[in-house]
């Protein structure tokens, strides 16, 4: 017999059932082949008494070997290690003498790097994200509650892959009343946010050597999109009123340009809304050249001056325009519902191809997100939170402005999330460096400064936090 009780040390401080321990190490003993097949095992009762566990406990894990055809029982003479042992060493292929020496090979892609955080802080200055602890869970919970709950239907399986058509219907109507936006069930796809919709819509667009226009230093995640595809992004400058009209005809009579991609409400990162005279200007150039507007109106209900500017879509007769919502921010980013409308034969084609990425969205959850706005309840929670969001920019930019003006300079933004600061007297990734030693992070402005001009600019997010958050976020700022 073999020294069991050296083989095998049950530990109980593991998470592990003792049972389990016995298992993996029969198992372990026979791989080595320290065990081999036909060996005799000891009884069940000296083997409990030999590892000081219950006899159940041996039991229960010879069951379990026997399931799995490492050990066989022998009526009245005991048990033994099976004759036939499961598969567990690679089998030599024809002609292949050395295994296993190969491993395949994917696609790495260049295009899709992007800094990640890494680390743990005990205190995050984010880039502009929404508070999620004013997120209208309970509603959002009724509702879905009630439809889950309701007894098992069509609901459940499969459904349309253009969407929820209870929600399809509310945007319809939400959209027409609140932005201007006319357009038929058939040019509306229901998707997971405003990431996803650039994607598809990159996809079914754009070839590779296609030329997209965007503004300098765009959003990093819309440029990895475009250019996933083969597709060439052509730089424009911007100013105060967005990006400069002049710079986009320029371009567009230089070169054969298939798509402009903007976010006029709120320009990624500086924050800038563009002006209405820009946006008929950029609708007639698209028309004129046949050029697609890819229009991400990712926050389009943050706005603190009076009334939004309504999308460049609202304008449109959707011939060259692609419209994309969400309601990750108005929600909470963990929702992952958003929108894509478009040219009812470009949303067939869209539709064609989330079908084989996604089969569907979440049903139930647009379900809640249509009752919401057909509610009312939609409404008063983008009310409450603008109020409070408007309140946190005014504490942040009045304070920032007084106590901070030496360490950077900005413009009060329109709308938004959060502040385009310009530092001042240190880089932005020495600034990113000392905060870091104090545990906070702030991003270090790497990602906004594509070529690498020594932009030294950073988002700072002003949404997600209380007052109090904000004053001690100032106060924090102010120590260095
Ligand atoms: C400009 C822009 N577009 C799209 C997105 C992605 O939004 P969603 O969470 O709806 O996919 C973001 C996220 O911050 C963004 O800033």
């Amino acid at each position: 017999m073999i020294p069991y009780k050296t083989y095998i040390s049950i530990d109980r401080s593991l998470q592990k059932a003792v049972y389990m321990q016995i298992i993996e190490a029969f198992i372990g003993l026979i791989k080595k082949g320290i065990l081999e097949k036909g060996n005799k095992l000891p009884g069940s009762r000296v083997l409990a008494a030999t590892l000081g566990v219950q006899r159940q406990t041996v039991v229960k894990a010879m069951d379990e070997l026997i399931a799995q055809g490492w050990l066989e029982s022998k009526q009245s003479k005991g048990m033994f290690v099976a004759s036939k042992l499961p598969l567990y060493q690679p089998i030599a292929l024809k002609g292949v003498v050395d295994l296993p020496t190969q491993s395949f090979v994917f696609n790495q892609s260049k295009v899709l790097d992007r800094e990640e955080i890494v680390g743990s802080y005990g205190f995050y200055i984010d880039e502009g994200i929404p508070d999620v602890r004013l997120a209208p869970v309970e509603t959002l919970m009724k509702y879905y509650k009630t439809r889950f709950l309701k007894p098992v239907d069509r609901f459940h399986s499969y459904s349309d892959v253009m969407g929820n058509m209870e929600l399809r219907k509310a945007l319809t109507h939400y959209l027409k009343e609140n932005r201007g936006l006319h357009f038929d069930l058939s040019n509306i796809l229901i998707t997971r946010g405003s990431q996803m919709g650039m994607w598809l819509a990159c996809q079914v667009l754009l070839n590779s050597g296609d030329v997209v226009l965007v503004g300098k230093n765009n959003y990093i995640s819309a440029n990895i999109a475009i250019q996933y595809t083969g597709a060439k992004l052509i730089e424009v400058d911007h100013d105060e009123d967005g990006i400069q009209v002049d710079l986009v005809e320029k371009a567009i009579r230089n070169q054969k340009v298939k798509a402009l991609y903007l976010t006029p409400h709120h320009y990624h990162p500086t924050t800038v809304t563009m002006s209405l005279e820009r946006r008929m200007e950029l609708l007639n150039l698209a028309g004129h050249y046949g050029v697609a507007i890819i229009e991400d109106d990712y926050d389009y209900e943050f706005h603190f001056k009076s009334k939004p500017i309504l999308p460049i879509a609202s304008l449109s007769d959707w011939k060259n325009n692609l419209y994309i919502g969400s309601f990750n921010k108005s929600l909470a980013p963990s929702i992952r519902v958003g929108y894509l409308i478009g040219r009812t034969d470009f949303i067939e084609e869209v539709a064609k191809l989330r079908r084989v990425i996604d089969r569907q969205g979440d049903p139930l959850m647009e379900y809640a997100i249509a009752k919401m706005l057909q509610s009312g309840e939609m409404d008063r929670h983008m009310r409450r939170v603008l109020k409070q969001y408007k309140e946190r920019r005014n504490y942040f930019c009045e304070r920032a402005q007084l106590e901070l003006s030496n360490l950077f300079e900005f413009k009060e933004p329109e709308g938004g999330m959060a502040i385009w600061a310009k530092i001042n007297k240190v880089t932005s990734i020495e600034l990113a460096k000392i905060l870091a030693q104090k545990s906070v992070y702030i991003n270090n402005g790497l990602m906004y400064d594509h070529h690498q001009e020594g932009l030294n600019c950073t988002r700072i997010g002003f949404a997600s936090k209380s007052i109090s958050e904000l004053a001690y976020m100032v106060d924090l700022l102010k120590a260095i």
